[in-house]
């Protein structure tokens, strides 16, 4: 009698935990997706794709966009306007770009010079 009452307080308990461990495995089957943090950004690639359908000449004109280069705004509205977008305007880009791939885009806009020819 008193084997059997601590053979039932004792398996609640674990078999609580047992179940949750068995639950896991099964629960994770795949990562949430992230933005690949320390791949390097090929800022000009995407600048001929994805961002240069509206800021022309790899951000030196503008386009349906205003043009980057020479911009007069400081660098945490540029990365404001990079993770927001802007509302019918310019899509967001924050779930796309982790900080420092964002630092890269802003570094490449400061480095910005007419190009040459
Ligand atoms: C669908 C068109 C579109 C795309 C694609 C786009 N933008 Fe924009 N972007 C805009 C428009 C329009 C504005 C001006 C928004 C406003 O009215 O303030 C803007 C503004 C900006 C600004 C602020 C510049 C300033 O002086 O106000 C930055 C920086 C910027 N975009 C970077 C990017 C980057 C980087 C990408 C690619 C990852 C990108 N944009 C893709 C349309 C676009």
């Amino acid at each position: 009698m008193r084997l059997a009452r601590t053979i039932t307080t004792l398996s609640t308990p674990t078999l609580a935990v047992l179940l949750t461990i068995s639950a896991l495995p099964s629960r994770a089957q795949q990562p949430p997706p992230s933005a690949p943090d320390s791949e390097q950004l090929d800022v000009g690639q995407l600048f001929a794709t994805t961002c240069g359908w509206c800021h022309s000449a790899g951000g030196r004109a503008a386009g349906k966009g205003p043009q980057l280069m020479d911009t007069k705004r400081d660098d945490d509205f540029l990365r404001i306007r990079i993770k927001n977008g802007k509302e019918g305007a310019m899509p967001a880009f924050g779930a796309v770009f982790n900080d420092a791939q964002i630092d890269e885009i802003i570094k490449y806009i400061r480095a910005l010079k007419p190009s040459e020819g």
